[in-house]
């Protein structure tokens, strides 16, 4: 296993080292192609890559990315909530990208549909994860098979818990299902980083860090069978 961590100061040190990923990527590859994240976790990095493809010009004309997870049916009053909603606030409107290249998973995309959509575009280059508190990557929620290609996820009441913050903070209107990337389809990328913050990461970001082997109760350790992975973390979410 070869899980490299990196503990940094702050948030802001996390978002720099990982944007580099990036950027070192779109700079050396023709028609890069990367698997993105949602969250809070990932904000600041593509803060970053905004403002280094304003500034520094390095350009996603290129780039297709796929993203992790979708949810399935949102309340109207929240598809503003909506993953693709999401990347475009935080990454798309602000970058050359041409949005024609980049692809969400949906219902109609199961059944190895979306996997098969990423390899016939190629290489996947890069994966950028973020972890749930009950160690889920994407919504890959505990009890995922290693095999799992792109399916119907049911959230964990403690994820629609943890996500119940973009909901007006109420339950009942959090998704019970999304459709997510499975497990063996991320694994196929060349790299993988992950970035995690604060103390309720820390079990999660303990249980990655020992294990051995996969473990289907904490899905984010099906990483100890990937060959090129970096874990950015902050001190809080450090095993102590
Ligand atoms: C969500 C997403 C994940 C994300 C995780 C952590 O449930 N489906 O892709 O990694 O939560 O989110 P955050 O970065 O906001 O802590």
């Amino acid at each position: 296993m070869s899980i490299k961590k990196i503990v940094c100061k702050d948030t802001q040190e996390i978002a720099n080292l990982a944007a580099q990923n990036f950027i070192e990527i779109i700079k050396k590859r023709q028609n890069p192609l990367f698997i993105l994240a949602t969250g809070s976790s990932p904000i600041l990095t593509y803060k970053n890559l905004i403002n280094d493809n304003n500034v520094n010009k390095t350009s996603w004309r290129n780039v297709r990315t796929f993203n992790l997870d979708e949810y399935v049916d949102l309340k109207e009053k929240y598809v503003s909530e909506s993953y693709r909603n999401f990347m475009n606030i935080n990454l798309f409107n602000h970058i050359d990208i041409d949005k024609k290249n980049t692809f969400f998973p949906s219902k109609n995309l199961i059944d190895g549909k979306y996997d098969d959509m990423i390899s016939d575009h190629g290489v996947i280059d890069l994966a950028i994860l973020g972890i749930g508190n009950n160690g889920h990557i994407a919504f890959n929620e505990p009890g995922t098979s290693i095999d799992s290609k792109t399916h119907i996820a049911y959230l964990d009441e403690s994820t629609r818990l943890a996500n119940s913050r973009f909901f007006n903070n109420k339950l009942e209107d959090v998704p019970h299902a999304a459709v997510t990337m499975g497990l063996s389809t991320i694994l196929k990328a060349k790299k993988i980083i992950l970035i995690a913050t604060g103390t309720a990461k820390k079990n999660a970001i303990l249980h990655l860090c020992q294990a051995k082997e996969f473990d289907p109760k904490w899905p984010c350790t099906c990483l100890v069978n990937h060959q090129d992975v970096t874990i950015y973390i902050d001190r809080d979410a450090d095993l102590k």
